[in-house]
């Protein structure tokens, strides 16, 4: 099986996890698009959804799902999104699409997160891929003195700009050891608006797509 059979499988098997008659959180990526795809077959069955970005606020649209903006929204029994990498405890990297503080929020709100991806994704220790940070572009040298203190080499990702007007920097190099640590430390530096660091808010559950059949990882 391929990788995009892999995300296809996935996608499928997190439609177990939609509530009925409420309104979904819905992630950004590759594997969060097949998964709208799979979720307007069920559309009817749905209050709604509620978009981690505006990419997805507009395909969800497309499919005649109605996206409910998040402060009207005093409940949300599930998100689900995609990740960069996952650890055995259901700690991520994300942002990889850029997409990293409205998903942090979105994932906040909701009572479960269920995180799909393929096997690729599933790695001993966080840090192979560039951990992203949503960075206010006023602060974007200070915040690259303070990463690199820390052992981090950002790189400003060129010609991008968040939903939110902000920049963000790939930041190479860190053997994230202590993921909750890191991501409480990163979100000190003044003028980082959030890190990709998803681990104070782990999944609850991961769907992992393998040459097997979809596994249902749960914190260890
Ligand atoms: C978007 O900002 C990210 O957090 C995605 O969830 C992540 O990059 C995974 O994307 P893919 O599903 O495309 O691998």
């Amino acid at each position: 099986m391929n990788q995009d059979a892999l995300k296809q499988a996935v996608a499928r098997a997190a439609l177990a996890y939609v509530v009925e008659g409420k309104i979904v959180g819905v992630g950004t990526g590759s594997t969060a698009r097949l998964f709208i795809e799979a979720l307007a077959e069920m559309k009817n069955r749905i209050s709604g959804a509620v978009a981690s970005s505006e990419d997805t606020r507009q395909r969800l649209e497309g499919h005649g799902i109605k996206v409910f903006d998040l402060n009207e929204v005093s409940e949300l029994a599930v998100y689900i999104d995609g990740a960069d990498e996952i650890n055995a405890e259901l700690h991520m990297i994300k942002g990889g699409g850029g997409a990293l503080t409205r998903e942090k929020i979105v994932a906040a709100v909701a009572k479960k997160f269920v995180c799909i991806v393929d096997e690729s994704k599933l790695v001993p220790v966080l840090g192979n891929f560039p951990l992203p940070l949503e960075i206010i572009p006023m602060a974007r040298a200070h915040v690259t003195r303070e990463l690199t203190k820390i052992g981090g080499a950002p790189v400003l990702r060129e010609g991008f700009v968040t939903d939110n007007g902000n920049l963000i920097l790939d930041v190479n190099g860190l053997q994230i050891l202590d993921p909750v640590d890191l991501e409480t430390r990163l979100n000190q530096i003044t003028g980082v608006v959030s890190n990709g660091l998803f681990a104070c808010r782990p999944a609850d559950v991961c769907l992992l797509g393998t040459s097997d059949g979809v596994r249902t990882l749960n914190a260890c």
